[in-house]
């Protein structure tokens, strides 16, 4: 993106070497979230983006999809869903597994949440391998909904995403 925004979300994320382990550049957003400014312009070109798409739902998924969804789901009038690791929620869930670099992993949502008529955007902090939000894509479209895109704040392009998404940084 051209917007001059971009550059000051950019330089308030923290990059944490060999985190959690080692070779891993850990992108930590929790510097963004200590500048105010910075924190409002991320949610603010995201509510740009997708305010008058008729947009009905925000999925956010677990845990950072949590801080940046809530906000736009205000913003442009539409119902929040937490996407949760397996296990966490109380009633009927619908869960998708996705393969990580060793074993799988699953994502779970509440039936009923999200119907078949529902316009759905999924935000999350970032994409690596895309796993994680083809699986929360997955989810989306077995109720029925229509998935209108995925936002993610940053992306790390050395590695490969298996679908096209919007993303502040790269
Ligand atoms: C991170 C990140 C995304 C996911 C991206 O979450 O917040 O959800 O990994 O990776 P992928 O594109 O390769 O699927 P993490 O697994 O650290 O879980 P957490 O947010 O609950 O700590």
């Amino acid at each position: 993106s051209g917007d001059a925004r971009v550059a000051g979300i950019a330089s308030s994320i923290r990059v944490i070497p060999d985190f959690p382990k080692p070779g891993i550049m850990f992108q930590d957003i929790t510097t963004l979230l200590l500048d105010p400014k910075a924190f409002r312009d991320t949610i603010d070109l995201f509510v740009e983006r997708y305010k008058d798409q008729g947009i009905t739902v925000v999925a956010g998924v677990e845990a950072r999809g949590f801080i940046f969804g809530p906000p736009i789901a205000l913003a442009i009038g539409a119902k929040f869903v937490p996407l949760r690791k397996p296990k966490k929620l109380p009633g009927e869930v619908i869960s998708e597994e996705y393969s990580l670099e060793y074993g799988t992993d699953k994502i779970e949502m509440h039936v009923g949440a999200v119907e078949a008529n529902d316009r759905a955007l999924v935000v999350d902090d970032l994409i690596a391998t895309g796993g994680t939000l083809c699986a929360a894509v997955k989810l989306l479209e077995r109720v029925g909904a229509k998935v209108v895109e995925c936002a993610c704040v940053i992306e790390l392009p050395e590695l490969k995403v298996c679908f096209a998404s919007n993303k502040l940084i790269n």
